[in-house]
């Protein structure tokens, strides 16, 4: 019951692409103690960006020694947490030595594009036509595999290593469950279904890593040691934590974040969908126990899986590289703000985007277009430009996409959405919402988290507030805790985040919508072809 719910814990690392943190639950779904850290992004040259996988895991123990330490000092106690859940950004790929444990290696993070060439080089090579099938990924600078393939190419430690077989791959799940069990101690190398299914190794069908596309990308799995793959919940296959104030603490759950909002948004049943507005945006719709194969640009991937009796559940999804990271750019690059909320009051100087369209393909344009050679291009500037167009440009670059995303979507699966749950840093702002769905028209957004009131252009809107919002870190907990015992069922969570949600509606003209769109896609044809 409540009352008991209430004095059981779990722990949920959350550790995305600019930031990590460490929440802490109880059984209701209740946050009680967090803590964020910020870390280091590389951008060595255009195009390329990588992070250090020593200071991200420096920055979960730092996480955990802090959020831990507020929730003594709240009155709780250490041996009620049961179990710790891990959620990570995916396909960021980091290389270490088997026999030292160290990186060989900065990790490339997955918007990287660096592999621009190597794409179209391997798009010729032959059975590159059967990989999406068994994959259920087109070949782009985004999956793993292409990270790889360049650090095959580009480094000499690398090739070294993999001839003496001792080369160990993972994707920032696989590196921290690595270094949290104390590294070449107990040697844990393992990674889970969702990480796994966004590696382009993996066959989507039996998730098994697949030898015709090992042999594809020419690596001879002896030399090379890939993580085992196991379902998101598990009350052993991810060990325990090593060291610190969580000594001993079970690991039972790992998921890749964008798995784990659809899990926090309780996307359990087919025809569920989320998108999380974050550094990137990703939208995640439930389309059961067999995987879909998208034929207009979006990718098939492993939902969750929740291990024993039940079986994976797959999703289309329709990612966007670049959301939260055009906001950054507006605030580190330009100057336009010192932070970034701020762009919705320098977005509302302006009542619409005065012609201007902004396409924000930092890392080329992913879903559904897999335009790797377009670059971020500005349309439409007149002296008539101010900052504020440029601002609500850049929050309707990641709404346009959302919306293309949302029409491949329905060609693929034969039906519309309804709903669609929304989280993730962007989701803040009524505005963006409000664009959002105007633009992505006409659908109607659940919002799951709001701290702003709700501006007049949308004052005909019921308003809920929202109970909370840190959907991912909830997705983690609850794959754990279900590992734990702490839930049974899914219906065992159909109170959490029930509550208090918010609902925006289409406040603009269908066609000043179509309109707009037009010019959109006007400017994404002329933002290509920009090579390297
Ligand atoms: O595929 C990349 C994705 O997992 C990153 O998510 O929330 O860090 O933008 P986020």
């Amino acid at each position: 019951d409540e009352v008991s719910l209430k004095k059981v814990f779990i722990g949920s690392v959350d550790q995305g692409t600019t930031s990590t943190r460490f929440l802490i639950f109880d059984g209701t779904g209740t946050p009680v103690a967090s803590h964020q850290i910020e870390f280091k992004q590389i951008y060595p040259q255009p195009g390329w960006i990588e992070h250090d996988p020593n200071e991200i895991f420096e920055s979960v123990e730092a996480c955990i020694e802090e959020a831990t330490k507020t929730f003594v000092g709240n009155g709780h106690s250490i041996s009620d947490i049961k179990a710790i859940g891990l959620t990570t950004q995916r396909e960021t790929t980091v290389l270490w030595d088997g026999e030292t444990g160290e990186t060989i290696h900065t990790a490339i993070a997955w918007p990287d594009t660096r592999t621009q060439s190597i794409v179209r080089e391997l798009k010729q090579r032959k059975g590159a036509e059967k990989l999406q099938d068994i994959c259920g990924l087109p070949l782009s600078t985004y999956p793993s595999a292409l990270k790889l393939t360049w650090l095959f190419r580009n480094s000499e430690k690398v090739r070294e290593t993999y001839n003496e077989g001792r080369l160990m791959f993972g994707t920032i799940d696989t590196w921290l469950l690595f270094k949290l069990n104390g590294g070449k101690e107990r040697d844990i190398h393992v990674t889970d279904v969702t990480n796994a299914s966004r590696t382009m190794f993996v066959n989507l069908h039996n998730l098994e890593y697949d030898p015709f596309v090992l042999d594809f990308f020419q690596l001879d799995s002896k030399k090379i040691k890939f993580p085992k793959v196991v379902p998101n919940s598990d009350a052993e296959a991810f060990g325990s934590i090593a060291v610190g104030p969580l000594k001993g603490k079970k690991i039972m759950g790992c998921i890749g974040d964008q798995s784990a909002a659809l899990v926090g948004q309780l996307g359990f049943t087919p025809g569920k969908a989320k998108n999380t507005y974050g550094t990137g945006c990703f939208l995640l719709y439930n389309v059961g126990e067999k995987p879909v194969i998208s034929k207009h640009g979006l990718l098939a991937t492993v939902a969750f899986h929740f291990g024993g009796n039940r079986k994976p559940v797959y999703a289309l999804e329709g990612s966007i590289a670049v959301a939260g990271s055009a906001v950054k750019f507006l605030q580190n690059n330009l100057g336009f703000f010192e932070a970034s909320h701020k762009i919705n009051d320098l977005a509302a100087t302006v009542k619409d985007n005065g012609g201007c369209v902004f396409v924000t393909a930092f890392s080329g344009l992913f879903a559904p277009y897999w335009i790797d050679d377009a670059k971020g291009t500005l349309f439409g500037l007149t002296q008539h430009t101010e900052k504020g167009h440029i601002a609500r440009a850049t929050l309707e670059a990641t709404c346009f996409q959302t919306k293309a995303i949302l029409e491949a979507m329905e060609k693929d699966s034969g039906h519309r959405l309804s709903e669609l749950a929304v989280d993730g840093g962007m989701s803040n702002s009524d505005l963006c919402m409000q664009v959002c769905l105007s633009l992505e028209s006409p659908w109607e957004i659940l919002i799951n988290a709001s701290e702003q009131q709700s501006q007049a252009d949308i004052i005909n809107i019921p308003v809920d507030r929202p109970t909370m919002r840190e959907t991912t870190a909830l997705g983690s907990a609850i794959v754990a805790g279900f590992a734990a015992g702490v839930w049974q069922e899914f219906e065992d969570l159909k109170k959490i985040n029930s509550e208090d949600r918010m609902t925006f509606k289409p406040a603009i003209s269908k066609t000043a919508c179509d309109n707009l769109y037009a010019q959109w896609e006007r400017a994404v044809e002329m933002s290509r072809g920009w090579l390297d």
